[in-house]
């Protein structure tokens, strides 16, 4: 294996100019690139970072390794945007070059303090008997695009009762005081998160861990986020070692979170209820929020997961955020659907009509679209509609009306499916009958939003980019757009 681990440890810095010029080249023209989503220039991209708006643009950093599709030196790598859709690269913005974060700089978010972009990050060090000691560190930007580090870092050690794996801070302000949330792992290696507040977000003391009801729930939580959301408590974390249940858990690991009545700061107890996965697709993990300028919580998330390996590997490339999606509460539950501001990638209207499916509709055929299926009335039984279809090749998303369940079935989705030993169906029993689909189909992904964001599901796939059919079948009745994007 050519990743050796100083291999994985190699600064991007290390390389000569015209050397990374021609990786990125390779990777530019290579299969499967995303047209509308974001994806790094080489290397690997996790978890999206520092996702904040301020004074007219929103900034979205995300964790890379520069030099393949590998889990390596960690950077930050930068993005911005007036309108959460076209994204306008900034390049690498925090680099791993001090001590504290001589292996990676980590997972963390950001916040306005002072007009200025501020953020919190774990640094990751290793030792010389390669045990990993982290530490948060405060930064802010600078108008240049780089993070300028506060050093030495805000909170220097793991505090007692918590391992080394202590990370992802996220701040937020409440009531006057700042906080920030933290994945941690028990001594016991159990998950928890902990909590840190804050007078001026730079010298932060530790409160103590938030007491939720799932004291023993996965090894690992990583990337907590809390917000409040219509006089609700969400914490959103990503926890590591759950077993399958069911349609449960299927995935390597998983995401998802809890609604509740708003935390009691600064007591820590929180009343939630269970958790629930956030996507019940292939390839979701780590997801981020931030609230827009209009008051709007909007989440995006890696679309991926670590320990996986996929077919654009061997281009030296991997994953890509996921499309920024909107949070709404409606009688108590969560809906997500795809931010207002997308409908501005529409560019030609390949389809737009009132469809009766008697046994079989192929309206057109497309690569990169989105697709709205909306005053669905199927008569009885099952509802197909394939996407990226070929003689050998097709994604099925397929609604059964007896059991209500919707499966996203990616067995056939291309010559090479990711992770086929944890399954390539995906299902989900859905509360209302299927009456509306939303569909964002990029070169290799797809997004689906159904019921007006009752749930998602995401996936990678990875077909022949000939593969283009559009198939609905079975007996029943729509509205259909299909837009080119
Ligand atoms: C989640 C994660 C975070 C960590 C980061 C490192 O995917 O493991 O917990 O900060 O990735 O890249």
């Amino acid at each position: 294996n050519q990743w050796t681990r100083e291999a994985r440890y190699r600064p991007l810095s290390d390389l000569a100019p015209e050397v990374y010029q021609l990786m990125k080249e390779e990777v530019r023209t290579s299969p499967w690139r995303f047209s509308f989503h974001v994806q790094p220039p080489t290397g690997l991209l996790n978890d999206p970072n520092g996702f904040v708006y301020h004074d007219g643009t929103y900034h979205l950093f995300y964790q890379w390794f520069p030099l393949g599709p590998v889990h390596g030196l960690k950077y930050w790598y930068h993005l911005t945007s007036k309108d959460l859709v076209h994204w306008f690269d900034e390049g690498a913005a925090l680099i791993p070059n001090d001590d504290p974060d001589s292996h990676g700089a980590y997972s963390g978010s950001g916040f306005v303090k002072d007009d200025k972009v501020h953020i919190m990050y774990t640094g990751n060090k290793r030792d010389q008997d390669w045990v990993r000691h982290t530490s948060q560190i405060v930064g802010h930007l600078r108008s240049d695009g780089r993070i300028e580090k506060h050093l030495p870092p805000a909170i220097a050690t793991v505090p007692d009762g918590y391992t080394e794996h202590f990370r992802d801070p996220k701040v937020f302000q409440h009531q006057g005081t700042w906080y920030c949330i933290i994945g941690a792992q028990r001594n016991d290696l159990t998950g928890a998160t902990v909590v840190y507040h804050s007078e001026d977000a730079e010298s932060w003391m530790l409160l103590g861990e938030l007491n939720t009801r799932y004291p023993d729930f996965g090894y690992m939580w990583e990337c907590p986020d809390y917000f409040e959301l219509d006089g609700h408590g969400l914490l959103l974390f990503s926890p590591q070692g759950i077993e399958p249940t069911g349609d449960h858990y299927q995935n390597i690991f998983q995401s998802g979170y809890f609604i509740g009545q708003t935390v009691d700061f600064p007591n820590l107890s929180y009343q939630h209820e269970d958790f629930l996965e956030l996507d019940f697709g292939f390839d979701f993990y780590a997801p981020q929020t931030t609230l827009a300028a209009d008051g709007r919580r909007i989440l995006v998330g890696w679309m991926g997961l670590p320990d996986i390996t996929y077919p654009s590997d061997r281009y030296k490339w991997a994953h890509a955020l996921t499309l920024p999606r909107e949070l709404t509460l409606e009688q108590g539950h969560l809906r997500q659907n795809p931010v207002r501001e997308l409908t501005s990638l529409r560019k030609d209207t390949l389809y737009e009509q009132h469809l009766v499916v008697e046994q079989q509709a192929s309206p057109v055929q497309a690569e990169v679209f989105e697709l709205v299926l909306s005053h669905l009335a199927i008569s009885s039984g099952q509802f197909e509609l394939k996407v990226r279809a070929s003689e050998q090749e097709e994604t099925i998303l397929r609604y059964d009306t007896q059991t209500k369940r919707f499966t996203m079935d990616r067995t056939r989705s291309g010559a090479e499916v990711p992770a086929i030993e944890y399954g390539t169906t995906r299902s989900i029993p859905l509360t209302e009958p299927l009456h509306t689909l939303r569909l964002f189909v990029d070169r290799s992904s797809i997004e689906v939003f159904l019921n007006d964001g009752e749930a998602v599901a995401s996936a990678r796939i990875f077909p022949k980019s000939t593969s283009q059919g559009i198939v609905l079948s079975g007996k029943a009745t729509a509205h259909l757009a299909i837009y080119a994007l």
